[in-house]
């Protein structure tokens, strides 16, 4: 059954024509207000709830031919509604309603080019795009004049600019000095243009950045649908957030076709809260309904892998004495997970090239269709088909992005003759951060690298996880074989990083910040608590903090990361792990506060049970979990949380289960160690 189709609910647009210049969310909370300046510059405010948030800001674009953010006119305005509920493939939730006002403005240009905005209006949040219509010639964008003048400051949840394949701790100081240093020493791709000169000298920062202003209201800025064009940041001057497009490394940040183009959505979220931020799905929206005609071969699955072994240096990718990807060792694998109910296996370091990476051979390439000979890949496939396993590809591609382009339809045909449906795929480059040694991976170049890697693998019956990606904006809604990306620091720095390891208030501000613009590799389910590479690295949890990342951090690819043996160690917490699904009906954020802790509640798709992932940071702290939103009846709880010894560094593994029989009347306590969590699972009875 193809799952795209739309589910109307109730789907209409009224378009009314005029020169109306404002435009209000259906419930007429926010209203923003458009106009153009004396010497024709698009500007807009914004209000919510009647207090002004934005104070006029400007918009439009600088392109090398003409200035387009002023000396335009007036031609007209359109104003519709649309109230439609769609289903997703797959997804934190089932179905999604996008409800919004549009306001369209059409403007014409002194130097005679024609560009729309389109404003929409949702209760969370708002997002304008421009179009540029009918361009006789093609454009060159230098840069935007995109801006956001709030009437308060917030604070800022940022990472840094340049931050390498956006991996990076965040913080709530846009000011944080260390950080700033730390993004200075990388070189930029070029510093062409005066701005260019002006950002490398200024604090500026990835989008996306989570907004925080003192009285419980929040903020997500972001764009949606990026399509052939730059990533953009942000940067503050004359007290406003500004946006900073990532050059190719000529300085020119997109080159835009003869015809009509629209730019990706700006989008800013505003909530009263935090579980409405994070259940804000105005991103999807944004995004163009399913391009997929039948999507039943893109299906939800956790994932082991030979993998964890490699970031702990007891195995090695290249074939040498501690070669990781065996045929026996596979063969292990596939069998653990077969026993288990994981539906997949990973296999990296499969094929040739690897010698260059940690190996005796630096000018050895990737192959993406040739074994290693100590991987039997006919022999795997079959044993993996007889036991209801898939295997999930890999292509590390060492940021060579050209070379893969051109050999992705082999190497897509090759996975299809094996009956492949997933691939993880690779872009560590020894240039830091670029793609083919030039480009930034985040600049239009790499933007349309990634969309052509979806495209084609859509083709071909192949689903994505994009490691070093540019950040997400949801295209999984057109393209869902999109299902998951890193673009976040993960839990493989646990294992090598020299910092000692990310501390646990991480994964509690993740929810907030990064996870808000799609579903993250995180790869949770450390088990093994000892660190070979680095003792002194480690990881900030406990047992139960690994089970409870599983609801916590989506994604609908799930890797456990560890190794089976000590998943076979501990049978009792691994029997969460057999049962969490990663495929939602719906998803609550119960409580939570960003860099404390989270506590997550998803219902498992097509069925009626119920999961619970609650996380703290470095403080022990206990969470009271009111089931006020599970229906009716009774649940039967079965607990996993940590003990009274529990601690993350001396006695990480100490965990217990409890059963209880609870029904929504009902308050859970849980304790929460230091970097400590509790698993809940919530059977209807
Ligand atoms: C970095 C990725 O994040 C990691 O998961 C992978 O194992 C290595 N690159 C090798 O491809």
């Amino acid at each position: 059954m193809n799952k795209c189709w739309l589910y109307f609910v109730l789907l209409f647009a009224i378009v009314s024509c005029g020169e109306r210049l404002d435009v209000s969310s259906p419930n007429g909370d926010l209203c923003l207000q458009f106009s153009l300046s004396d010497a024709g510059e698009p500007t807009y405010r914004l209000s919510k709830g009647g207090a002004a948030v934005l104070a006029e800001s400007r918009m439009g674009l600088v392109t090398s031919e003409v200035d387009l953010s002023s000396g335009f006119a007036l031609l007209s305005t359109e104003h519709s509604r649309y109230d439609e509920t769609w289903e997703t493939v797959w997804g934190e939730e089932r179905f999604i309603r996008d409800h919004h006002n549009q306001l369209l403005v059409h403007l014409q240009h002194s130097s005679g080019q024609r560009m729309d905005i389109a404003f929409r209006l949702f209760d969370d949040g708002f997002a304008f795009r421009y179009v540029l219509v009918g361009s006789a010639d093609s454009l060159v964008v230098m840069q935007e004049a995109t801006e956001y003048r709030f009437v308060e400051d917030p604070q800022v949840w940022s990472i840094p600019w340049r931050t390498e394949y956006y991996e990076a701790l965040w913080t709530k100081d846009f000011q944080n000095k260390e950080q700033r240093a730390k993004s200075k020493d990388l070189q930029p791709p070029s510093l062409n243009s005066s701005l260019d000169q002006a950002i490398w000298t200024m604090d500026t920062v990835c989008s996306p950045i989570t907004l925080e202003w003192g009285d419980g209201k929040y903020g997500f800025l972001h764009e949606a649908a990026l399509i052939d064009y730059p990533a953009q940041n942000f940067f503050v001057q004359d007290g406003a957030f500004r946006t900073y497009l990532t050059p190719w490394s000529n300085g020119v940040a997109a080159y835009l076709p003869a015809g009509t183009f629209s730019t990706p959505w700006r989008m800013l979220i505003l909530t009263d809260n935090l579980p409405d931020l994070v259940a804000s799905r105005i991103m999807l929206n944004l995004n163009a309904p399913c391009a997929i005609e039948n999507t039943d071969w893109i299906q939800p699955m956790k994932f082991i892998g030979i993998w964890w072994g490699m970031h702990l240096k007891t195995m090695t990718w290249w074939n040498g004495p501690i070669h990781g990807a065996t045929t026996e060792r596979m063969k292990q694998y596939i069998d653990f997970a077969a026993e288990n109910g994981i539906q997949g296996v990973l296999a990296e370091g499969w094929n040739e090239g690897w010698q260059s990476w940690d190996g005796p051979d630096p000018s050895a390439r990737f192959s993406f269709v040739t074994p290693y000979s100590d991987y039997d890949i006919d022999y795997l496939s079959e044993y993996a088909r007889s036991k209801g396993v898939q295997i999930i590809m890999h292509h590390e591609t060492g940021g060579e992005a050209g070379q893969y382009e051109r050999g992705l339809d082999e190497a897509f045909a090759y996975m299809q003759r094996y009956g492949m449906h997933a691939v993880k795929t690779g872009y560590v480059a020894p240039t830091i951060t670029t793609i083919d040694g030039k480009q930034p991976n985040r600049s239009q170049s790499g933007v349309r690298h990634y969309r052509k890697v979806v495209e084609t693998a859509a083709k071909y019956q192949v689903a994505i996880d994009n490691h070093e990606p540019v950040m997400p904006t949801g295209w999984q809604r057109t393209y869902p074989n999109l299902m998951t990306q890193e673009g976040i620091r993960g839990q493989e720095w646990n294992a090598w990083a020299t910092d000692g390891g990310s501390p646990a208030e991480h994964t509690t501000v993740l929810p907030f910040t990064r996870m808000l613009a799609g579903p993250a590799d995180y790869t949770p389910g450390v088990f093994g608590f000892d660190n070979p590479v680095h003792p002194d690295t480690r990881v900030h949890a406990t047992i139960a903090n690994q089970l409870a990342l599983f609801v916590v951090m989506y994604s609908p690819l799930q890797m456990a990361c560890d190794l089976p043996e000590y998943y076979a160690q501990h049978p009792e917490a691994f029997a969460f792990i057999r049962r969490v699904p990663c495929d939602w009906e719906r998803s609550v954020l119960l409580d939570g506060a960003i860099g404390d802790y989270v506590v997550m509640a998803r219902q498992e798709r097509g069925a009626e049970d119920w999961f619970i992932g609650a996380i703290t940071d470095e403080n022990a702290r206990e969470v009271e979990i009111d089931l006020a939103f599970l229906p009716k009846g009774e649940w039967q709880a079965t607990i996993y949380c940590d003990t009274p010894e529990s601690h993350w560094r001396e006695n990480p593994t100490a965990i217990q289960v409890i059963e209880k029989v609870v029904d929504n009347s009902d308050k859970l306590v849980i304790s929460l160690a230091e970097c400590g969590g509790g698993a809940v699972f919530l059977s209807k009875m």
